[in-house]
Order: C-alpha cells, then structure tokens, then sequence
C-alpha cells in the first residue's frame, strides 16, 4: 500500500484531502499539456472559498492547488530548451461570501505567473459574464463546488459549452439524493437535471423489484452526468466516488465532462491514485479507531464498516470494462481501437493500460480479433479494427 501523508488540518475532512490529492494530480499533468497547445489556459473556480483553509499558502484549497499548478506549468514552458512557450495563464475565483472574498481579493500578489480576477457573488448569475470575457482560443476548465446542489445548470450553459474547455463538479449525491420525492423542491432538481426525464427514471427504478439502493444511485447519477453531458455538450462524462472518511457510503461524486479523449485517460489515472489515497486514509482511521477503542473499550466504541478495497472496486470495473467492449466489438464490427478505448475509459473506472491488457486477453482468448495484429504486440495501436469472432 503506499504512504500518503494527511496532513493534520485535513483530520475530520479527509474527503476534502481525497478531493484535493485528485485536483492536484489531474491539474499538474493537464495544465503542462494544454499549454504545450494554448496560448492561454484559464481556470474559473465557481465556489472558491478558501474554505476551513489553514495553510498560508492556501495549499489547502482548490484556488490555492490550481494557481500553483498554473504557475508550475507557466514557469516550465518558460523554461523549456529549445520549445520555449510564453503561455498566459489566467484564473477566475468567485465567492459568494465578504469574509473568504476580502482574502481571495489579497492572493494575486501570492501567485505574481497568474492574473487572478477574484469576483464577489453568485457564481451562477456571474458565469456567463465570466464565459463572454474569455477570449475563444483559451482553454478553460471549471471546478464548480458548491456545499449544496441548488443549481441551475441552465446557466452554466455559456461557460460549459465553450468549445475548448472542461468541467469538474462536486455532485452533492449524499444530500442530493434524500430529498426527490418533496414536492417543494421538485423545480430545484428540474434545475439540476434540465432536460432530463428524472421524475420518469427514479420512478421506474423504485417500481423494479429487482433494483436497490445501488440501481437508485446510480440512476441518479446518471440524471446529473446525462445533465452536464447535454449542457456542455461534452463528449465524455465520467465519475469518482468520494466516500465519507473511513466510511463505505457516498459523500459525493466529482463529475468530469471533456471533449478530448487524452483529457479522460489523464482522469482515470488521477482516479486510481484518488482511490489509494482514501483506501490508505480508511485503513489509517480503522486503525486509529482500534486502538481508541483498546483503550476505552468499556464505553463500547462501535467500529466503522470497513471501506470497500479498491482494488476489488477497480477489478469489478475492469471485468465490466471487458463485457463493454464484447459488446461494441459485436455491435460496431470494424470500430477503430481509437475511438473504443476512450468509450470504455469513459463508461468504467479503467486507465488505458487497462483497456490495451483488456484487448489483448479476449484476442488471445478469441473472442475478439484485430486483423494484422502482429506477434509479440501487447496493446492495440489507434488504428487497429475490432471485430467478434
Ligand atoms: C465547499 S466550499 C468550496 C471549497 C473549495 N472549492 C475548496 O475545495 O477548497 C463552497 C464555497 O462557496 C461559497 N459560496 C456559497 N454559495 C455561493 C454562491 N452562490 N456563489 C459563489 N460562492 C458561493 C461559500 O461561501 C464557500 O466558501
């Protein structure tokens, strides 16, 4: 198992380290490499905070984890031999609040390789000003992280539909998800979910017999990522789990949207090592708690069910991964291997090695082929077709 040190401001938030540890990873590798092709990239944070924020660099945030991501990536293009690169890198951080807000108003002079606009109010009714200020040819990307989910995903629509731009959200699932059947918040979740048929698709799962809280979950998860897929007309949607610290029940989903197959093979790797990240945290809690309760025993401390390992998580994924691509092979005979394995990356918890192994194991098992493979090959190449024997 690896090592992953929380730091201590984290204790009691640890689903916030989770998220962050994926923000951190996600941005490094993404920023370098959209700036290898941008002139400008941009990064608009929805509900910036800082929020319980207790690092003078503001490391602990998502503001603070992106403006040192964006001057990483800045100063190495800068700096690079031969392929030097002056990329503008610009930051948008909005926040409702006067308190968090007089602090963002301070931070550019932290972050001197970044021009920060820091906004005060609704990040809803700011974000098609922010959209239409953007210059077409920057490349933007989104985390929008409200503490609830009274949203109008409607008006996100100019910002998320901008061609050259990515979205992650902080789907609220947990406190989302209690409340669909009250009648006074049916038009919040129609503004939530626009366009989609939600009241019909939750119905019919609580009408199957056969379907349980797993079949309800996801079902309504998929009403918010089939949302985000039609407002942002993304090409894929896909999702990580944030668990409660310590706990196997869902706080929330980070809900990613691109249109750029490298941009989904980046996210399942920072997936992956989000996922070791909490499996590490879950195991340090339990056992933390065993030895409490070793001492206190006599005042019966109940004890944690134990998270869900994600290496079988991940093994569940890639066995589904495998029936996928059974399936297109089936139905889409002669589909080019670069336009599968994002398809398949897209729809599981999978990273490109994974689906190349994938591949690889049902042709020697013949129950696929890719005409011309040849010996000693491991992983199809894009151009390579499938088709089931
Ligand atoms: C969950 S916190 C954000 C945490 C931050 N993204 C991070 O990971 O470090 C949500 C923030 O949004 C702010 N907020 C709440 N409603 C807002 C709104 N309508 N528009 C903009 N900001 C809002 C809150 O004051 C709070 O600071």
């Amino acid at each position: 198992m690896i090592e992953i040190d929380v730091p201590s401001h984290y204790v009691g938030r640890e689903q916030a380290f989770v998220k962050h540890h994926f923000l951190r990873s996600y941005l490094e590798r993404l920023v370098h490499k959209i700036a290898s092709v941008y002139d400008e990239v941009v990064y608009v944070d929805g509900y910036s905070g800082p929020w319980k924020s207790e690092d003078e660099a503001y490391a602990d945030t998502s503001f603070g984890i992106a403006l040192q991501s964006l001057t990483a990536a800045r100063k190495s293009w800068l700096e690079m031999p031969q392929r030097r690169r002056d990329v503008r890198m610009t930051a948008h951080l909005v926040e409702k609040q006067i308190g968090p807000f007089r602090e963002l108003s301070g931070i550019g002079g932290q972050f001197s390789q970044v021009t920060v606009h820091p906004h005060r109010g609704d990040f809803v009714g700011l974000a098609p000003t922010i959209a239409n200020s953007l210059p077409s040819r920057a490349f933007t990307f989104s985390l929008i992280d409200p503490k609830g989910f009274k949203i109008d995903l409607e008006a996100l629509r100019p910002l998320l539909s901008r061609p050259r731009s990515e979205v992650v959200f902080n789907f609220m699932f947990d406190f989302a998800n209690r409340f669909t059947v009250l009648p006074s918040l049916s038009n919040t979740y129609d503004r939530l979910f626009p366009g989609v048929d939600w009241r019909a698709r939750l119905a019919a799962v609580s009408d199957d017999p056969n379907a349980g809280p797993a079949e309800r979950k996801a079902a309504f998860l998929e009403c918010f990522k089939d949302a985000v897929r039609e407002v942002g007309g993304f090409t894929y949607v896909a999702d990580v789990d944030i668990r409660y610290p310590g706990k196997d029940r869902t706080y929330y989903f980070l809900v990613y949207g691109t249109r750029d197959a490298r941009g989904i093979e980046v996210f399942r790797d920072c997936q992956v090592k989000a996922l070791e990240a909490q499996s590490t945290i879950a195991g340090q809690m339990s056992i933390a708690k065993r030895e409490t309760a070793g001492q206190s025993s006599l005042f019966g401390t109940e004890w944690e069910k134990p998270a869900v390992s994600h290496r079988q998580f991940l093994g569940e994924e890639r066995a589904a991964a495998r029936s996928t691509l059974l399936e297109i092979a089936t139905k889409s005979p002669g589909a080019a291997w670069g336009s599968v394995w994002p398809r398949l990356l897209a729809a599981h918890a999978i990273r490109k090695t994974d689906a190349g192994a994938i591949a690889n194991s049902l042709r020697k098992e013949a129950a696929i082929e890719f005409p011309g493979w040849p010996s000693g090959k491991r992983v199809p190449s894009d151009e390579y077709r499938v088709f089931a024997v």
